[in-house]
């Protein structure tokens, strides 16, 4: 069972701007079939995890449409949101491992996925919980924005790929 995170950035290294924005992003040419594609990931994932931001990015950007995820997932906030018709939330605060423990259980044979924001993966990868990240480069520079890892990590390329206008690259952690 592999954690990852899989996330598309700008090349500067944000994953959103700072008013949460994903128009730079979503204007972008991507093959959903090509190299690294969302569609081949998803299919491998058993369970999702999200801060309350991303949560409420897909709220927004989902409203009057089915929910898109099958997989169960764990949503970290202090706050109380809405769970939308279809979807299978639970909402957790704090430490990271415990729910971690939920999600392998939940994932069965199939992987995670950290969905982001960045501090949220930060946190998997402080307690040594993060084995993968994935990462689409949009050809765009934000300037300022959410940021995609906020950590000092070592990490492995093991694959690279163009898909259309992004650069793939998909990187192993590097653990003592
Ligand atoms: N480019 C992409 O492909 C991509 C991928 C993923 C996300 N995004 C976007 O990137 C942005 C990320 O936003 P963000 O940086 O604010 O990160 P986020 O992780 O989505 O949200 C941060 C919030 O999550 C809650 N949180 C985080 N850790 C917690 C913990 N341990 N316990 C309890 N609550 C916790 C807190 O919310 P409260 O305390 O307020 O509840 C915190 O303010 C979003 O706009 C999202 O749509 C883009």
């Amino acid at each position: 069972m592999t954690t990852h995170y899989y996330t598309a950035s700008s090349l500067d290294g944000f994953i959103a701007t700072t008013d949460h924005s994903l128009d730079w992003l979503l204007k972008q040419d991507i093959d959903q079939e090509g190299p690294m594609s969302y569609g081949g990931f998803e299919a491998g994932i058993g369970a999702l995890a999200m801060g309350a931001s991303t949560f409420e990015w897909v709220l927004r950007n989902e409203a009057g449409s089915a929910w898109p995820y099958s997989q169960p997932i764990w949503v970290f906030t202090h706050r109380e949101l809405p769970i939308p018709e279809g979807a299978d939330v639970r909402f957790v605060q704090g430490d990271v491992a415990s729910a971690h423990r939920e999600m392998t259980t939940a994932a069965g044979a199939k992987d995670i996925w950290i969905v982001g924001g960045g501090d949220l993966v930060g946190q998997f990868a402080d307690a040594d919980l993060l084995d993968e990240v994935w990462v689409q480069y949009a050809p765009v520079t934000l300037g300022t924005g959410q940021p995609l890892l906020p950590r000092v990590l070592d990490l492995e390329l093991l694959d690279v790929a163009r898909n259309r206008n992004f650069l793939c690259g998909r990187y192993r952690l590097q653990k003592d």
